[in-house]
Parts: C-alpha cells; sequence; structure tokens
C-alpha cells in the first residue's frame, strides 16, 4: 500500500488500485474523444477555478498518474498546468486525485487539471500559437519495434507542432530510462531548426530539472528498478524566416 493510499482512507484521495488499466493504448487509433474545434472553443474555466485572464502554460504530455504536475502546482502557483492523458481510467485518477487535493488544501492545486485527450492528434486543437513556455515529456512510450516507431510522440511532424504550441525560449523536457528513446528524441529536437538543446551547465540553475526524476509515478517505478534516467532539454528558439 502506497503512502498516498493509506492517507486517502482518511481523507479521500483516490487509490491507484481502482484505475488500473493496460499501459499502451494506441495513439494513432480513433478514440472517442471530445475535443475543441480551435482554441477559442475550450471552456478552460471549466478546469481552473481562479482562472481570470491567465492561459495555461505548462502542459505535461502523457501525464500518467500525474505525479509532476501535483510537484510543480505549489512551486508555480501563478502559472496554470494541464496533464494531457490518452487512458481513459488513468485521467479519471488525475482529475480525482485533483479535485481531492483541492479540498483538501483549498489554497493550492486550483492551477493544475487533467484531460484525456489524444496529445498526437489534437494539440493545436487547444492551444493557440506561441502559448505554452513548458512542455514535459517524462518516460514517453518507446515502442522499441521499428514498426512501431511511428507511435513514437516524439517525431519530426509533432516536433513542427510543438514548436507551434511553444513560446520562443519555451522550454521541452523530456526524460526516460530507454537509452535508444533518448537518442532519437535528441536527433529528432537537433535537427529541427527551431529547438536548440540546453546545456547541463545552465540546467543547474532549473529548479524544475530535479523535479523531473523522480516526481512522476513512472520516474519512481525506474528508481526501484534501478534504471537509467536520461534527461535532455532543449528551448524553443526564435523563427530566423519571421
Ligand atoms: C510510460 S507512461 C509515463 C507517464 C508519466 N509521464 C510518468 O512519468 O509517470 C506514458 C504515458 O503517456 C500516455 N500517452 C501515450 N500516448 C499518448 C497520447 N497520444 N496522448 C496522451 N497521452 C499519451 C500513456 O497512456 C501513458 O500514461
Amino acid at each position: 500500500m502506497g503512502k498516498e493510499d493509506e492517507v486517502g482512507d482518511l481523507v479521500n484521495l483516490p487509490q491507484k488500485r481502482y484505475y488500473r488499466q493496460r499501459a499502451h493504448s494506441n495513439p494513432i487509433a480513433d478514440h472517442c474523444i471530445d475535443y475543441p474545434q480551435t482554441p477559442d472553443d475550450m471552456d478552460w474555466d471549466k478546469y481552473y477555478p481562479n482562472k481570470g485572464e491567465k492561459s495555461v502554460e505548462f502542459a505535461d504530455i502523457g501525464c500518467g498518474y500525474g505525479g509532476l504536475l501535483i510537484t510543480l502546482a505549489p512551486m508555480f502557483p501563478e502559472s496554470l498546468m494541464i496533464g494531457m492523458e490518452i487512458r481513459v481510467k488513468v485521467s479519471d485518477y488525475v482529475m480525482d486525485r485533483i479535485a481531492a487535493l483541492r479540498i483538501q488544501n483549498p489554497d493550492v492545486y486550483k492551477n493544475v487539471a487533467c484531460l484525456r485527450t489524444n496529445a498526437m492528434k489534437y494539440l493545436p486543437n487547444y492551444f493557440k500559437k506561441g502559448q505554452l513556455k513548458k512542455m514535459f515529456f517524462l518516460y514517453p512510450d518507446p515502442h522499441f519495434k521499428k514498426a512501431k516507431h511511428k507511435w513514437r510522440i516524439i517525431n519530426k511532424t509533432l516536433l513542427a507542432e510543438y514548436a507551434y504550441v511553444l513560446r520562443e525560449d519555451g522550454i521541452v523536457y523530456t526524460v526516460t530510462d530507454v537509452k535508444d528513446l533518448h537518442e532519437w528524441m535528441v536527433l529528432h529536437f537537433e535537427e529541427h531548426p527551431l529547438f536548440v538543446r540546453i546545456t547541463d551547465e545552465e540546467l543547474k540553475s532549473d529548479p524544475v530539472v530535479d523535479k523531473l526524476f523522480s516526481s512522476s509515478e513512472e520516474g519512481q517505478k525506474v528508481t526501484r528498478n534501478n534504471g537509467d534516467k536520461f534527461l535532455a532539454v532543449f528551448r524553443r528558439i526564435r523563427d530566423p524566416s519571421v
């Protein structure tokens, strides 16, 4: 029984064991997903009780059980953040977790929410050009077989979308325990004209970096299994053609 489950019995935090779902969901298949036609059709007020004039600035893509977001929410109280997760039960868990945390801590967690969606298909439906400050890809599904590489969430076509929704100087964080996937992600970002890799030296002053390795549930699993963790962080640079 995890720490949260023990606490959960007292204060009704959701218990992960009731929300399990098989690990992989085909990101190319047509799931039944309700998504906005354009970013203007998105009713963000529904997700953030104190939204005001703010717009979502951080997106955790494939957020799984939401550990990273829950860690970042109190660190960046002024920033709205969203987890995007394709698996129904897993996204339900994150939504229930946030709802319970908001009841327990009325002044925290109002800046964090989760959506069930396919981030490989609908990202520009949710976000305007240059809207996001930070995107996170933590332990994305590796899709080891060559025939399944097209399922990988980092690829040439999708990087163009990520560059579109990120603002200039926006940051993309990637972590994986799979060396081959790490090399694949680095190669694709380095080949893309609108991204440059951020050096390890520069990363030392970024308070987020520390949280990338084990705040998420997958990161904790990798730690338990003594797995490797490969980090690569990229900056969205100015488009020289505009
Ligand atoms: C290995 S898990 C990592 C989860 C989380 N980032 C963590 O570190 O604990 C990858 C997650 O990405 C989700 N995912 C895969 N493809 C997706 C897509 N196209 N859109 C949204 N989520 C996706 C999966 O359902 C899964 O929960």
